[in-house]
Parts: C-alpha cells; structure tokens; sequence
C-alpha cells in the first residue's frame, strides 16, 4: 500500500507551525532530530497527567501502572528491534549507548596495544570515547579512511586495518554524507579475525528495520529522537554473550542486589547499567513511537525520502557554485545532502534559507575528521524524513537558486 503522505502529515502538529516572518515552516533537518507524532506527545502527557510515579520501587498503584508501561514499552522496542527484552539497555541517547559499550565493555576486555578500528566517517559520539580508552588503555586507534571521489569507505583499507583487530566501530549512515556502509560484510570480515562489532545506527535506524538477531553485531547503538521518539533516551542493544563480559558503567541506585559497608552486589543483565531512576516518560514514548512506525513497511518509507532526496541534489547541482557531497541515490542512502555553496558561507545561506520557512543544519555535523577528509570546515545539510514532500523540496530547490543568484 503507498504511503499517504498526507495522513502521516496530519499525525505532526509542528508541520503546521507559520514561523514569526510569517513563512510556513519546511523541516529539512531530520538527522538531527525528527518531529514527533501526537500518539507520542499523549503518551507522555497522559503519564505525567495520569500515573507519574517512579517505577521498580513502591506498589501503590501509580507505581505498578509507571513500572508496567515502562517494561511493555522495553517489549515492544526490543521486538521492533528483533531482539529481546533481556539485550537492550536504555540509555541517554546515542552517544551514551556507545559510551557504555567503551567503559563497560572495551574498559574490561581491551588490554595495551589490542586495535580498535574506527573510520573517518564516524560521529564524534563514535570517536572520542574511543580515544579516551585509547589514553586510558593503551590502545591502538586505527581510521579507515573514505574515498573522497565516491564518498564512500575504502574498504580495501579497512580490509588492511582489521588485521589484529579486537573491535570495529562503525557509523551504519553517515551523518552528513547520508552514505550506508555495509555493515553486513563488515560484520562478518571482523567475526573473521575474531574482533567485536559495534555499529552506529543513530541514523540507519529511522531509515530501515534493525533486526538485531538477525544482524549479527555484538553492540548496536541506536537514539530514539531520530526516530519519532522523545529526546533523552536510546539505547544499546548487545549480543548475550558480549553482556556477560560487561562490567558496570555508572554505579548507583537500580543496578545494586546488595549494598552494605563493605561492599555492593550488583544486579546481571541489563540491569547492571540502568542506573538510577530509569527515564520512564521517554521510554513510554518511544514505545508509542515505535508503535506508530511499525504501521509502516520501511522500505517504502525509505523509498520515498530516497526520492526527495535524490530529486533535491541533481537540481542543485545545477545551481552554480553548490557543491553535493554525497550521492543520495546510493543504495541505502538515508537521503542526507550536504552540499556548500562556494562564495556563500554556509552560516549565511543557512540564515536565508530560514527566511524563507526552511530548516537545515549547518557546521561540522559532529565530524570534524570527516570535514577535514573533505577538505572543508563545515556544510549546510538538508536531511528529509516520512512527513517530507517533493512539493517542500521544490519549493526549497527554488528558494536556493534565488538567494544563490541574488547574493553570490
Ligand atoms: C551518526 C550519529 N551517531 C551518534 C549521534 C549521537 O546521537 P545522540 O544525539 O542520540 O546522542 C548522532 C547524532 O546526530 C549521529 O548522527
């Protein structure tokens, strides 16, 4: 069945939203975080207006209503993820969940001297934790570099660096260049040489089904607000046998069976790194929101923002002076464009593509290595998700030939 743009629209109140000059708003900045539906909103609305409490602590009734929603919510994203309950640790974000892998993980199983191999491409969320342990550690850090011309990994080199390897983190989408890595034969080249596997899916998962069991990677890290869902909370999904050698992250209230003044028995399984009162609102809505996207066959949904976006960068390629880095027509593309125009500054266009209603990002999207790959310090992106329209693109492609002639 095609998707009804229009009805998944009316799911988005924000789109609605007339900005202060009046201009109506066009949301083109999806990889950084997507608007959420008002199944969601509810969700965690009725929660705070209707059984608050904290959960796994008390058995008055909001209690048992906070901690079921809680643990039906870990249900129905474990499964929306193909795994279960007992592989999926909540986290902040992201960038939590792929610290937790470094500190409770690498920390404890990574010795001086054993690789780690990262690429250029990586988000700082999937570099600096792993230089830490670098300092920490000992260990060697290798980057696979990309291939400028193509905008995709080298995979020959990789090939080169995983000789060695203990483990390999890789982005499963590149952020700013929307390329998808394939993941599937880095998986199995680095279980070749006997190396763990963490990928970064912040940006593969609102693009495609995850089906963690399936996949085969030992960690997957995975945010939940690129997905429909609330800020504050993600995950790590881990392969039974790398949580057996994890050791704890944060210590604290929830991950304890026992503390006494000698000492602390902690709890197994993912409940050793949910520390603290557990993020129960978010957690509700991103159970709502992975209810709501599972009404949809992702394929198609991928296919139509590969098509917007595929559409948006050949027209502006033939604006004079864009540049597109990237080639959203690549198989499993998420469809980001970064593009920089060569006399506008990318702060400037992103203030006049403002004016006109239309939101994007700009700067080193959290890559800094990668805009030094490219040669450039930073890029406006354009990045485009289910409620986006080629109505909206053409309108955008139109408003940036008019301030490229206008103000170059
Ligand atoms: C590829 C990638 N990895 C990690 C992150 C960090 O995610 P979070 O905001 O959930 O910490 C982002 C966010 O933009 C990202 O794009």
């Amino acid at each position: 069945m095609a998707l009804d743009i229009q009805s998944i629209r009316a799911d988005f109140p924000i789109l609605e939203r007339v900005l202060p000059n009046g201009k109506k708003l066009v949301y083109f900045d999806n990889a950084a975080t997507s608007q959420k539906p008002k199944i969601v909103i509810d969700a965690m609305t009725k929660f705070y207006e209707q059984y608050n409490s904290n959960a796994h602590r008390a058995n008055h009734t909001l209690a048992e209503e906070a901690t079921a929603a809680l643990e039906h919510s870990r249900l129905s994203i474990s499964r929306y993820f193909g795994t279960s309950p007992a592989n999926l640790i909540y986290t902040s974000g992201a960038t939590e969940a792929i610290n937790l892998a470094a500190y409770g993980w690498a920390r404890y199983n990574l010795e001086r001297d054993d690789v780690v191999v990262v690429t250029e491409m990586e988000h700082h969320a999937d570099i600096v934790p792993w230089q830490e342990m670098s300092k920490e550690k000992g260990i060697e850090l290798r980057y696979v570099p990309i291939d400028t011309k193509t905008f995709t990994l080298d995979m020959d080199a990789f090939e080169v660096a995983l000789e060695g390897a203990k483990l390999v983190c890789v982005v499963h989408t590149s952020n700013v260049l929307g390329v998808r890595n394939p993941v599937e034969d880095i998986i199995e080249k680095s279980h070749a040489v006997g190396a763990r596997v963490l990928i970064d899916s912040a940006q593969g998962a609102p693009h495609e089904r995850i089906f963690f069991d399936n996949l085969g990677a030992d960690f997957v890290a995975i945010s939940a607000h690129k997905m429909a869902g609330p800020t504050g909370i993600g995950c790590l999904l881990v392969k039974s046998e790398a949580m057996e050698q994890m050791g704890p992250f944060m210590t604290g209230g929830s991950m304890i069976r026992r503390v006494t003044t000698e000492g602390s028995v902690f709890q197994e399984g993912h409940a050793m790194f949910e520390t603290g009162t557990p993020r129960i609102a978010e957690a509700i809505g991103w159970g709502a929101a992975v209810e709501w996207l599972s009404q949809f066959e992702m394929r198609e949904v991928h296919a139509h923002i590969q098509d917007i976006a595929s559409w948006t960068a050949n027209q502006m390629l033939e604006i004079p002076g864009i540049r597109v880095f990237g080639d959203p027509s690549l198989p499993g593309s998420s469809g980001a464009v970064s593009f920089l125009h060569d006399s506008i500054q990318s702060q400037d266009l992103a203030f006049l593509l403002d004016e006109g209603g239309f939101a994007v990002r700009t700067g080193h999207h959290c890559a800094q290595p990668l805009m030094d790959a490219l040669g450039v310090p930073s890029t406006n992106r354009a990045s485009f998700w289910i409620y986006n329209t080629l109505d909206e693109a053409q309108a955008f492609v139109s408003h940036l030939r008019y301030v490229c002639e206008r103000f170059a």
